[in-house]
């Protein structure tokens, strides 16, 4: 994956081969790039708080439904899987609840990055493991 300090750039690399849940991917890192630019360009609190909260929205309904594809398909890892995306949910939950109502833009910008973080790097880790599972 491409990184900018402020955008993550969609590549093969983070491709499931799942077309569906490839969308999804796709679509929450521009969310999180959107909200990256956002922070940057100095959008006021509550439109970002916003951002953020779609960004959460969007992570929780694409969670359940990425579990219920590798059910079907039958995935070995599923339970960890899961498991991840509830420490996950608590990392983005945690970061919602420190920038309510954040006016501090310095801060603002280091959650922006860490949100970006974590799902860039669960995204990578679990196309790796899905992938090792394919190649079996
Ligand atoms: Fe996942």
């Amino acid at each position: 994956m491409e990184q900018s300090l402020w955008e993550s750039t969609w590549n093969s690399d983070m491709a499931f081969g799942i077309p569906e849940l490839d969308d999804e991917h796709r679509s929450l890192v521009a969310r999180i790039n959107d909200l990256n630019h956002a922070i940057a360009m100095g959008l006021e609190p509550d439109k970002l708080e916003l951002l953020l909260t779609q960004i959460f929205e969007e992570a929780l309904v694409h969670f359940t439904h990425e579990e219920s594809v590798l059910a079907q398909a039958k995935y070995p890892l599923l339970k960890g899987h899961a498991l991840l995306h509830e420490r996950l949910k608590a990392e983005l939950e945690n970061v919602a609840r420190q920038c309510h109502c954040l006016e501090d833009l310095n801060l603002w910008a280091e959650y922006g990055l860490l949100v970006r973080q974590l799902f860039c790097d669960h995204l990578l880790d679990e196309v790796k493991r899905y992938s090792e599972f394919h190649r079996v």
